[in-house]
């Protein structure tokens, strides 16, 4: 029986990837892509989620537009970071599927209502405006939550937008804060992991040298989307952030990391969107993450690689 998972995502060159995984992988069921406005505005995420789904031949993916700003501020985007259509490397045709009618947070309270309790994951990839709104909307649904598994925060990484602040959680904190505060089971995939899902030169030539248009894709995004961690971070090549969520659901042991307490910082201008992770448990507070810390980089890639291959 597969896995049913909703991702909801900001595409985002790594979001793509991560879709592209979920797509590949048999032991996952998509339910549906939910979109949100982050790295790109809304009517660009429900573009590239269907450019997406259609070049993994899957114009039968149910994709839902969602809310187009946070929850109480101006929206911040990353044009810097993915280009002005979100997904610069390749230019791809635009998408013929549908987008569907339904809101992105009607489809995830009815979803959570309509399957058994306890049998669908969520995997946000972006700011979590949809899953905050969702949640205040119905909080009958937090209970029937199987489990979040979210890209977003940092702890020893700190922050890739602001010096305290990762992307996701700086867009929309009080989205953040509602999420983290839920009580439903939570892992966390922070910088301190995804800044160790690089790719590097190998690895981008595997994807290059793919039969078929996937791979290639895959190779022109990182190319792009590597540029701006190698002038700041000096790295060796592209965090591959969001993927590392779905590779979780495949194969857990790649990841290590520990169940402790994670606030959101909501009210310093300063620190603004900040996780507060008490990796050292000195606050006495309520575990309500698992926060990972480390990732087996080769067996990531090695993953994705053999996945992607696939499509
Ligand atoms: O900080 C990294 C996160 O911000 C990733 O999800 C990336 O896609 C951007 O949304
Ligand atoms: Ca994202």
């Amino acid at each position: 029986m597969a896995r049913k998972i909703i991702i909801d995502t900001d595409p985002g060159q790594d979001d793509a990837v991560a879709i592209l995984l979920a797509l590949a992988s048999p032991e996952l069921e998509v339910l549906g892509i939910t979109c949100v406005a982050g790295n790109v505005p809304l009517n660009l995420t429900t573009k590239n989620a269907r450019i997406v789904c259609e070049l993994a031949q899957r114009p039968d993916i149910k994709v839902f537009a969602g809310c187009d700003k946070p929850i109480a501020r101006k929206l911040v985007t990353a044009e810097h970071v993915h280009g002005k259509t979100g997904l610069d490397g390749i230019t791809l045709p635009d998408p013929e599927m549908p987008l569907q009618t339904a809101h992105a947070v009607d489809f995830l309270i009815d979803t959570l209502r309509h399957e058994p309790v306890g049998t669908v994951t969520l995997c946000p990839i972006g700011p979590l405006t949809n899953i905050a709104t969702a949640m205040q909307r119905a909080p009958d649904i937090i209970g029937r939550i199987q489990e979040i598994v979210l890209m977003g925060g940092a702890y020893f990484e700190v922050g890739n937008i602001t010096p305290a602040a990762e992307f996701n959680i700086y867009v929309d904190p009080e989205a953040a804060k509602i999420v983290f505060g839920a009580g439903a089971p939570l892992t966390v995939m922070p910088l301190d992991v995804t800044h160790k899902a690089l790719t590097n030169r190998t690895r981008v030539d595997a994807f290059r040298a793919m039969p078929g248009r996937v791979g290639p894709a895959v190779a022109s995004w990182t190319d792009f989307f590597e540029r701006y961690d190698k002038e700041k971070y000096g790295s060796e090549g592209a965090p591959l952030h969001d993927p590392c969520t779905i590779a979780y659901l495949l194969r857990p042991e790649l990841f290590s990391g520990r169940e402790i307490n994670v606030e959101i910082e909501t009210g310093s201008e300063l620190t603004l969107g900040m996780t507060v992770a008490d990796w050292w448990r000195v606050t006495g507070r309520p575990a309500n993450a698992r926060f990972m810390g480390d990732v087996d980089a080769a067996g990531f890639f090695a993953l994705l690689l053999e996945r992607i291959a696939r499509l």
